[in-house]
């Protein structure tokens, strides 16, 4: 008996049924693999090319800066420095203070790497050697508004230090204020793991640094963990805290009131006596307390186990206040120095979420303006313009957003008016479904990223940059140097 081959009963035409399943197959993968192939990040990209120019309803195209480079707009290269620091890069194992060894990376073989203390006005130096980090490695100057070339942003600003290669940073330190430096190359492995140090301009002699940074999980301040303690350097101290983490940390003062002296490196105006509250430090950002230390106090971070004793003998330890101090009110007003009625151009910069591809890698990726990385809006401007910008975010996270080379002004929340001292920032703290709106003036020429600094939410795609028109830059992402900022 023959039988039919079996193939001949597979053979029929498809059933309507399948027809409609190829063609749904079809539908979906073909706007897929459009979408795929659109995410893929090319392997060397200019950060000139990335996105679409967003003029912000301004003039599209001036002179002013045709032909300069980034290259060019550095700090001065002639002068003896009045602060010359040598700072070696290392990957290597270093002890964390109260806690045990970390693998990971180091400045002159510690981490934090050592503090930086200049006078305003000081000419700084500081040459960067990398010893053997094989993605190579940079230093940005958080909340400095230095000149482009000194940014250390490795794509934009400068190519990534390779082992074996050194790079001289020169800036003047022109604004008083606590900051902070940290590596700009891979920096969402690298300042997690270490490379990243305190910055204090016109430092005084009641000065106390609260430098918080987690490693592999572990809050330590100042690179040590648990209760740790310091003299008091007079009947107050000035405690300038840094938070070098991921995310928002609380702050606050057990056994004393305290004033909000100065945020992100600016003086608060007329700040008055806080108790019973706790002060948000926005991640990449710093406050200034001033502490009343005839009695030991203890500095709450976050409430763990990491505090910072000030002075000798007991100190209260108490839960994490409730209320918070708002920035938004607190303190007195005064001028602004520039009018934000009178803006030459209106941004805005609305976060979001959604599923789709990044690089080819399927996700839930952010969105800027709707869009993805690298197709992200660059904000352009020119010098001098007055620039306002609405920050708004729905993406279901907290976002501590970072604009490098200026400060902006909080002009209001959720549509309610600052009243309190001027909000000057370089690190706001975005909650979801808050909207932020801040000015500053387009004063420094060059291109500078403006991204999330929770830094594995910038290295997930939250980053783009304000660019002024006619500035460009030779360097490039990814290519040889293998620059990847984030
Ligand atoms: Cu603290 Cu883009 O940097
Ligand atoms: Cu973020």
């Amino acid at each position: 008996m023959h039988h039919r081959p079996a193939a001949a009963v597979t053979m029929r035409p498809p059933s309507r049924r399948a027809l409609i399943a190829i063609a749904a197959t079809v539908a979906i993968l073909a706007p897929l693999g459009f979408f795929w192939q659109r995410s893929l990040v090319p392997g060397d990209l200019s950060p000139m090319a990335m996105g679409y120019a967003d003029f912000g309803g301004g003039p599209a195209a001036t002179h002013a800066h045709h032909g300069t480079k980034v290259g060019d707009l550095t700090g001065p290269a002639a002068g003896t420095p009045d602060v010359a620091v040598d700072l070696v890069a290392r990957t290597e194992r270093f002890e964390i203070p109260g806690r045990g060894p970390m693998d990971g990376f180091t400045l002159n073989h510690t981490s934090p790497g050592p503090r930086i203390v200049a006078e305003q006005g000081d000419l700084v130096q500081v040459t960067l050697h990398n010893d053997n980090v094989a993605d190579g490695v940079t230093l940005h100057w958080h909340g400095v508004d230095v000149p482009n070339a000194e940014d250390g942003v490795a794509g934009v600003t400068q190519d990534a230090v390779g082992p074996g290669k050194s790079h001289v940073y020169r800036f003047v330190a022109e604004d008083a204020g606590t900051y902070w430096y940290h590596s700009h190359q891979v920096s969402h492995e690298q300042v997690q793991k270490g490379l990243y140090g305190v910055l204090v301009v016109k430092p005084t002699a009641s000065d106390v640094i609260a430098a918080v940074h987690t490693y592999d999980k572990v809050r330590t301040v100042n690179g040590e963990y648990g209760e740790r303690r310091v003299k008091a350097p007079g009947p107050t101290a000035r405690v300038r805290l840094i938070n070098t983490d991921n995310g928002p940390m609380a702050a606050w003062v057990d056994g004393a009131p305290y004033k909000v002296v100065a945020v992100d490196g600016t003086d608060v105006n007329a700040p008055t006596e806080v108790r019973g509250k706790a002060v948000l430090v926005t991640a990449g950002g710093r406050i200034d307390l001033e502490v009343p230390t005839t009695t030991a106090v203890r500095i709450g971070l976050g409430g763990g186990p990491t505090t910072l004793v000030i002075g000798d003998g007991d100190a209260p330890a108490g839960p994490e206040p409730r209320e918070r101090v708002d920035l938004l009110t607190y303190g007195s007003p005064k001028p602004l120095g520039l009018d934000p009625a009178k803006a030459d151009r209106v941004f805005r910069y609305d976060i979001g979420r959604r599923i789709g591809f990044l690089d080819g890698k399927p996700g839930m990726w952010w969105t800027i303006n709707g869009r993805q990385y690298p197709d992200v809006p660059m904000f352009m401007v020119d010098e001098g313009d007055v620039v306002r910008m609405r920050i708004r975010n729905t993406s279901g996270q907290v976002h501590p957003m970072h604009l490098h080379g200026h400060h902006v002004v909080v002009l209001s929340r959720d549509g309610k008016p600052a009243t309190g001292s001027p909000w000057w920032t370089d690190s706001l703290n975005v909650e979801d479904k808050e909207t932020y709106e801040v000015a500053f003036v387009a004063d420094n020429p060059g291109i500078w990223m403006d991204h999330c600094h929770n830094l594995p939410h910038a290295a997930q795609g939250l980053v783009t940059h304000l660019m002024y028109s006619g500035v460009t830059t030779d360097h490039h992402l990814g290519g040889a140097p293998g620059n990847q900022p984030e």
